[in-house]
């Protein structure tokens, strides 16, 4: 009995005559004691467990150096720019609004894209990145240059956004020299060049809509998206605009929220010296082109 006992756990034997014999530090001498043994269950066991996680670390790596394999082109993960744009509002359009609400004020959306192409240098890129360096760090500021000829045109890409203003209007402002802005500074250096001096039409033009906004590093005459259809003419007189300033407005047009709109402002061919050109300035009295948009609902869903 006794010897059965002993094969079965000795571990324990151990420990419990230790503990009876000398009651304080005796777990030490009976680990020590266990240590002498030749080969005692606890190291075997502790060899297996060894064996088994080099086992398990060894298939792990070989279940990573699987997953190495060249992904399938079609199982890559699309391009974040070529992503549709999420739409922010999700149900909206169904909840029940009152009916007595005045409707929302217009909303002005400046472009997010302003560069010039050249019809004399097809494959030149014009890029506009406006900065100064300051005392506390670079600026890279909106001061984003037009500029209309007979051979260049300047190309402005927005992005509508807001729920339910579907309906907008184009729109260049030209503020008169005559007032001041808000810090009370004369506008000359607002400054504006129209030439010649006659009754001038610059053409609007819708360019082919597309989910992707532009890339300004690679826009050039030849990259540039086709004409779809001449928005509007705007019409203005250099020696009336020089004087009063000029607001000049398109026709309404349906802009489905969250799409893209390019825009190419361009003079015809044949007006040789024809000119028109500024720096946008958002701060009013406002110089630039920018869209305003109405309440409405665009018929054309995307
Ligand atoms: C457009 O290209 C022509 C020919 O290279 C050049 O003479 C002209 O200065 C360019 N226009 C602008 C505004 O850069």
């Amino acid at each position: 009995m006794a010897t059965s006992h002993s094969t079965s756990t000795p571990l324990l034997d151990d420990f419990e005559l230790d503990d009876r014999e000398h009651e304080p530090d005796t777990r030490n001498r009976g680990k020590w004691r266990a240590s002498q043994r030749p080969v005692p269950s606890t190291d075997r066991r502790t060899l297996l467990l060894l064996i088994f996680a080099s086992f398990a670390a060894v298939l792990s790596i070989a279940l990573n150096l699987l997953n190495l394999r060249p992904v399938p082109e079609t199982s890559k993960a699309p391009n974040p720019t070529k992503l549709k744009y999420p739409n922010p509002y999700i149900g909206l359009e169904h909840a029940v609004l009152p009916t007595d609400i005045p409707p929302a004020k217009p909303i002005l959306n400046t472009p997010l894209l302003l560069a010039q192409v050249n019809r004399s240098a097809p494959a030149q890129v014009y890029p506009q990145t406006p900065k100064w360096d300051s005392t506390f760090g670079m600026i890279y500021s909106e001061d984003r240059e037009v500029v209309v000829d007979s051979e260049v045109s300047t190309i402005a890409q927005f992005r509508a956004l807001d729920f339910g203003m579907e309906s907008c209007v184009l729109t260049l402002e030209i503020p008169s020299p005559n007032i001041a802005d808000a810090e009370g500074l004369s506008l000359p250096y607002k400054a504006v060049t129209i030439a010649p001096t006659a009754t001038l039409s610059l053409e609007i033009y819708t360019l082919a809509a597309s989910d992707d906004p532009i890339i300004p590093a690679t826009l050039s005459w030849k990259t540039r998206p086709e004409r779809v259809n001449l928005l509007s003419t705007f019409t203005f007189n250099a020696l009336q605009t020089e004087k009063d300033g000029a607001l000049l407005r398109s026709d309404a047009f349906d802009c489905p929220a969250r799409s893209v709109l390019t825009f190419e402002m361009a003079f015809r061919e044949s007006c040789a010296s024809c000119r028109l050109r500024f720096l946008q300035d958002h701060k009013p009295p406002r110089l630039g082109l920018y869209i305003m948009q109405h309440p409405g609902t665009a018929k054309t869903a995307r």
